[in-house]
């Protein structure tokens, strides 16, 4: 457990813990808890630099290695974003498939780097988890199975390679060295590149207490204030941000070399503004989102605990990392849900992590037509309601716990 923030290294205090939690996606074979990696989940605020980090985490390679089970490509939604993504930084940044090398930082199954690749661009991938890798492989993108670090980057700088465009998304907050993460890329970008990356927003997580976004992969949850801090101190400098809606609200942040002459666009000044008006920067800020999640979790147990008492039937939707904090935070086990139904083949047949809950194939979800569903899934919401109503194979009720305990 840090005692110092990992980016300015001021003391740091924990402001809440979610308790004991496992490897968020660590689904498992069997039901059994006894091989099973816990560690305390606990939350601090570096009231120094404003970084909102966690204070301990497990091993990046006990999280990411060969049997990965998230695989970018499951939403057909985040499919067209990535597209979005592509199309946006090409024009923004006048991007020429004969000239410029692009570099992505955990590229999972290809979702985003695809449209790179069969756009004719010189790209690299750099994906840890080898499963997911392989996915990306067999497209025909150009894909290391490696961390993006130090070693990876001398490699490439080695072999005469420097970087016109780094992206990433959702990978960023997963890195725990993050000074280092900076100097990388800054060591790795052309001297007129850029850095264009997005991440789970803070802003977004403390409006909607969704707390679930906190598990042991989200190292951080990112504000501009504190990205601006953190980059600044190794030479890169914020030029532009965009407020996403991905990911129950997300960020895309651009930054560029200090050195550079891009200038930076209007609503970097207005976003900081906003965070500080929200509180962002501001350790009571935590204080009172400690005790919004304390009754979200409240809400969520007592309407389980009512639904089973009137003997209605009651799964999830979706074995989402989140769920993994949700499940283990509110105590939710078999007693109060039966199964989760998702899509991902690699889920199907495992127990999630640390509560013993069957993951199921969405046939036992529509075979068996429970009367509620938490919808664990909650930032594909419309993505899920279409579907489904589309299918007309369920007459489930949906109950929702972002932004607030509800049945829909
Ligand atoms: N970019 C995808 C995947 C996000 S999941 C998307 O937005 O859907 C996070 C991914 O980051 C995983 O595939 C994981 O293996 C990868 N990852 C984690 N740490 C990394 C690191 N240090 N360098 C590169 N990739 C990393
Ligand atoms: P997601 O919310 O993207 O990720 P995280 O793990 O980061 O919290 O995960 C969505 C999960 O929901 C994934 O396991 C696939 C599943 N899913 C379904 O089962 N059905 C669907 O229609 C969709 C869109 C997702």
């Amino acid at each position: 457990m840090i005692t110092t923030c990992r980016i300015c290294k001021s003391s740091i205090k924990q402001f809440m813990s979610f308790g004991d939690m496992p490897i968020a996606n660590g689904f498992k074979a069997d039901k059994s808890n006894k091989d099973e990696f816990f560690y305390d989940m606990a939350v601090g605020f570096c009231n120094d630099c404003k970084m909102f980090q966690l204070l301990d985490h497990p091993e990046p390679e006990a999280m990411f290695n060969d049997s990965y089970a998230f695989f970018s490509g499951t939403s057909q939604a985040m499919t067209s974003h990535f597209r979005g993504f592509y199309e946006s930084v090409v024009s923004k940044y006048k991007l020429d498939a004969a000239e410029s090398f692009i570099v992505e930082i955990g590229c999972n199954d290809g979702i985003l780097l695809d449209n790179f690749s069969q756009a004719g661009f010189k790209h690299l991938g750099v994906e840890p988890s080898g499963n997911v890798a392989d996915v990306a492989i067999a497209k025909g993108i150009e894909c290391t199975k490696s961390f993006f670090d130090t070693n990876l980057v001398s490699d490439l700088l080695n072999k005469g390679i420097k970087a016109d465009l780094i992206v990433s998304a959702n990978v960023i907050c997963h890195i725990p060295d993050l000074n280092d993460l900076a100097q990388n890329v800054a060591s790795l970008l052309k001297e007129d590149g850029v850095f264009v990356f997005e991440e789970p927003y803070l802003g977004a997580m403390i409006e909607k207490i969704s707390y679930d976004q906190i598990y042991d992969e989200h190292i951080y949850i990112f504000s501009a204030i504190s990205l601006q801090t953190a980059f600044a101190r190794q030479g890169l400098r914020l030029i532009d941000t965009e407020k996403q809606t991905t990911h129950g609200g997300s960020m895309r942040y651009h930054f560029c070399l200090d050195e550079s002459e891009r200038v930076p666009a209007g609503q970097v000044s207005e976003v900081i503004a906003a965070e500080k008006e929200q509180g962002l920067d501001n350790a009571g800020t935590y204080d009172k989102f400690r005790e919004n999640c304390e009754t979200s979790k409240y809400q969520l147990r007592t309407l389980l605990e009512k639904l089973k008492d009137e003997g209605a039937s009651v799964c999830g939707y979706g074995a989402t990392s989140k769920s993994t904090t949700v499940l283990n935070y509110c105590g939710i086990g078999l007693d109060l849900i039966a199964f989760i139904s998702d899509t991902t083949p690699i889920k199907q047949g495992k127990y999630t992590p640390g509560t013993n809950i069957p993951v199921v194939e969405p046939d036992v979800f529509y075979e068996s037509n429970p009367d509620y569903a938490v919808l664990f899934a909650w930032n594909h919401e419309k993505e899920i309601m279409d579907k489904e109503e589309k299918l007309g194979k369920s007459s489930v009720k949906w109950i929702r716990f972002v932004p607030l305990v509800e049945i829909i």
